[in-house]
């Protein structure tokens, strides 16, 4: 029965619903994605009966407790399909255990000149330069604020995570400031913050996944979320890119549990072209990080290493395209998994066959 409806939904999503949704707005994959969020945005905001029917449609599992946080099911939205928050009312309804807002700046921003986003239909994938176009942390705070969110009150139904990235006007020498001044403005509304030094699109972004910088950042982050409540501060994730060595990775972890970081997040796009097939490879001259099917072993493989060296939680992201994929990102030991372009091209059936996995 559950099998059934999941089928029944993605067979739904992919034959009728997504055909419509790739043509529309000229085929333009930003526009498309903005007129989901708004429309997300609407539903969200409509009676919670809605929601609550919904999210009984789409179960959430088992759910588990993870850096003190309670969550209702093991798989969230990842970073950068609500970078807003337009939508985040809307998330809970839809079967998903959690939502990673962002990713914002500290400073507003209008991202890389589009187009920016390159649907990689035959291969699974999409390949995005974004650059953090964003409202700022201010205004995710006070959008979030307006519906009552505080850090442990659900009030959206949900955990939030927020995700930070460095302004892109900000030296590389003024990074730690720029994330702190975001930390700032959403350590009462986040239940979890992950800091973001793996998008490949802000010029030096991913040098802070280095040796000394790392170590800076981190220390830095966790001891404010310390400054800002003593008794009981923020976790804070880092999320890393698949396209560190392993012994770059074994450091990455190293930095981060002496820094007292809850967790990490893995992975981030890739800027390996492997894996495009037929007519998208027309693609892999595009510059930014490619997502999807291609990323699935890399991503897995990564989330293995990390549970293998260390003991730190980690959120598997990256080609989760089937439950089955969300099945061995969690046999490879993550503790939650996220999905963002899974979720575009198989929509919510995704989601709710994650949540009736049998072991779930
Ligand atoms: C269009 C697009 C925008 C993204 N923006 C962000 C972002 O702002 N912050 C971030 O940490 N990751 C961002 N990501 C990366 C995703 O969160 C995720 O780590 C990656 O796409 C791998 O997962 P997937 O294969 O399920 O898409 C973005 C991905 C896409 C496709």
């Amino acid at each position: 029965m559950d099998e059934m409806l999941t089928r029944a939904l993605l067979h739904g999503y992919r034959q009728v619903v997504r055909p419509g949704l790739f043509r529309a707005r000229g085929g333009d994959a930003e526009k498309i994605h903005e007129d989901m969020i708004r429309a997300l945005g609407i539903a969200g905001g409509l009676p919670g009966a809605v929601l609550g029917a919904g999210s009984s449609v789409m179960g959430t599992g088992k759910g588990v407790e993870l850096a003190g946080i309670s969550f209702p099911g093991r798989v969230g939205v990842a970073a950068g399909l609500d970078k807003n928050g337009l939508a985040a009312r809307a998330w809970a309804g839809l079967g998903f255990g959690f939502a990673e807002l962002g990713t914002v700046t500290a400073q507003a921003q209008p991202g890389n000149p589009k187009p920016r986003v390159f649907r990689a239909k035959q291969s699974d994938a999409v390949i995005n330069r974004m650059g953090f176009n964003n409202e700022g942390a201010a205004a995710l705070a006070s959008r979030l604020d307006g519906w009552g969110v505080r850090r442990g009150n659900a009030a959206l139904g949900i955990p939030l995570g927020m995700s930070l990235g460095k302004t892109k006007v900000t030296p590389l020498e003024g990074a730690v400031e720029d994330y702190l001044r975001s930390l700032r403005l959403l350590a009462d509304k986040a239940d979890y913050i992950a800091i973001n030094i793996s998008s490949p699109n802000t010029p030096g972004l991913r040098s802070l996944q280095d040796g000394d910088a790392l170590r800076e950042l981190t220390r830095a982050l966790v001891a404010e979320a310390k400054v800002l409540n003593p008794s009981n501060p923020v976790p804070i994730f880092v999320k890393v890119a698949p396209d560190l060595t392993w012994d770059a990775l074994y450091e990455v972890i190293g930095t981060c549990e002496l820094a007292g970081v809850a967790g990490l997040i893995a992975t981030n796009t890739t800027l390996d072209r492997k894996g495009l097939k037929g007519d998208d490879v027309r693609l892999a001259d595009e510059a930014g990080g490619l997502s999807g099917a291609p990323l699935t072993v890399r991503s897995r493989a990564m989330v293995a290493r990390i549970v293998q060296h260390s003991s730190l939680p980690v959120m598997g992201a990256g080609g989760i395209m089937t439950p089955a994929d969300a099945q061995a990102m969690f046999d490879a030991g993550a503790s939650l998994v996220q999905v963002y372009t899974g979720f575009i091209y198989n929509g919510p059936a995704l989601v709710r066959g994650i949540n009736t996995l049998p072991h779930n």
